[in-house]
């Protein structure tokens, strides 16, 4: 209410965002809707403050209850993950996976991660990221089945000798197979990352296994299944400990002052919230139900003639497989999917035969939808829609070449924004969405 008193400009923007996000469905894997206990925590007066260093090691007065806040994120984030030793201070996922190789290699050192078009993250080694231009990156791949490549994997580590192994993924809809990363890795004597920001959520609420058995260091981020605020967190297990005594002191220095200034306070303290919900018993039920979703939404698609990448799901992600319909339709499935108010995106598929800015698949997901309260029969639904969908733009081509098809995109935008049978499901959507209500928003 006071924003829309003193800015109504941008308060009219924020409202035309609440709705969407309360009339559609959210499919997009690594987004989610936090309680409204977690926004209070971000939305409050701990951003004013200013707390360089770490608890009881400051470089600014006045942080007594910061000390407090921190603390309490740490020790949930311990408990929760039985880790010895967690960094809470990464401003996102992205810096928290650059601060491991600050922690562990030396400038230009051999790192290997999965490849991005096989659903690897720009993080893990990508050539235009910060990790691909200071480190030497060796990408592993998938199989044409989709599943890793773990012998070339193997192949790669042996020949290479790589100081950090990365696993872990940002589209892979299968078990991530932490153990035997964790034995190529010691074969070669490397640091094992595991990155679970998609899935530690999943992790947390034991509908996944853990790698903290497995790997050296584990990095999150701390929205997307694990439904707290934009940050991220850096753990270090017993095993990184026997490997290397140093390694909490080298991944916190290289949070602070090697990468980043003060923390984010607010955001310390919404994770602090977010933990403490994932500790629950319903926490365990919403982790279940994800995969559930998931793996209903994915029996729904296959009955309906989609095909998908490894012919179903073991967590919260289905990658669509469009190639039957031609190359490169990921676009224009997502963008017909907007229309009519799902939103899920465009993604590369294993030996993508068309490019990542076209790619062939779509990728979905079920936690937003699952924290409305949305089951398998919604799935079902959902599933449905998606196949009239597709029935509705089958007919557009997308030419390869470039003039051709902006000129192709032009029609299929004006087409499906004109189309009577979208509008009809468009409505239809939104009369579901009315039945379950997203956290936050009334
Ligand atoms: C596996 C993985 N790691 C790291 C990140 C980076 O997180 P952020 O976008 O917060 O920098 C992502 C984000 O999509 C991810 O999927």
């Amino acid at each position: 209410m006071i924003l829309a008193s003193q800015d109504l400009e941008l308060s009219a923007i924020m409202a035309r965002e609440r709705a969407r996000q309360r009339d559609g469905i959210e499919l997009i894997p690594s987004e989610n809707y936090v309680s409204a206990a977690v926004l209070e925590a971000m939305g409050s007066i701990l951003t004013n403050k200013y707390s360089e260093g770490y608890p009881g090691r400051r470089y600014y007065g006045g942080n007594e209850h910061i000390d407090e806040i921190e603390r309490l994120a740490q020790r949930r984030a311990r408990d929760l993950f039985h880790v010895p030793h967690v960094n809470v201070q990464p401003y996102s996922g992205s810096p928290a996976n650059l601060a491991v190789y600050l922690a562990t290699c030396e400038p230009g050192a051999v790192i290997m991660g999965q490849n991005l078009t096989d659903g690897g993250h720009l993080t893990h080694g990508w050539k235009v990221s910060a990790t691909g231009i200071f480190y030497r990156s060796v990408p592993y791949h998938v199989r044409p089945d989709g599943l890793i490549d773990l012998d070339e994997v193997r192949r790669l580590a042996h020949e290479a000798r790589p100081r950090l192994i990365w696993c872990g993924a940002t589209a892979y809809v299968r078990e991530m197979p932490f153990a035997q990363f964790a034995e190529i890795a010691d074969e070669v004597g490397a640091y094992l990352a595991a990155d679970i920001a998609h899935i530690a959520g999943l992790v947390a609420g034991g509908a996944h296994p853990s790698p903290v058995g497995h790997a050296h260091i584990v990095t999150t981020t701390t929205h997307k299944t694990l439904r707290g605020p934009r940050g991220a967190m850096i753990m270090v297990t017993d095993r990184g400990l026997a490997k290397d005594r140093q390694l909490p002191e080298k991944v916190d220095r290289a949070i602070f002052p090697g990468l980043q200034g003060g923390p984010h306070d607010h955001t310390t303290a919404a994770i602090a919230v977010a933990l403490n919900e994932a500790s629950r018993p319903e926490f365990r039920d919403y982790s279940a139900a994800i995969v559930a979703n998931a793996r209903a939404l994915a029996r729904e698609l296959i009955r309906m003639g989609f095909t998908l990448v490894t012919g179903g799901t073991d967590n919260h992600m289905l990658l669509v497989d469009l190639t039957p319909d031609g190359a490169g339709r990921g676009v224009l499935m997502q963008e017909a999917l907007d229309e009519v108010g799902i939103t899920a995106n465009k993604n590369t598929i294993p030996g993508e035969p068309s490019s990542a800015f076209y790619p062939s698949g779509v990728r979905l997901g079920t936690p937003a939808a699952t924290t409305r309260g949305m089951r398998e029969a919604e799935m079902a639904q959902i599933g449905g829609w998606m196949a009239q969908v597709r029935e509705e733009i089958r007919k557009f081509l997308l030419p390869e070449d470039r003039v051709a098809r902006n000129r192709a995109l032009k029609e299929f935008r004006a087409t499906i924004g004109a189309s009577p049978r979208l509008k009809a499901i468009g409505e239809e959507v939104r009369v579901l969405c009315r039945r379950f209500p997203v956290p936050g928003i009334s």
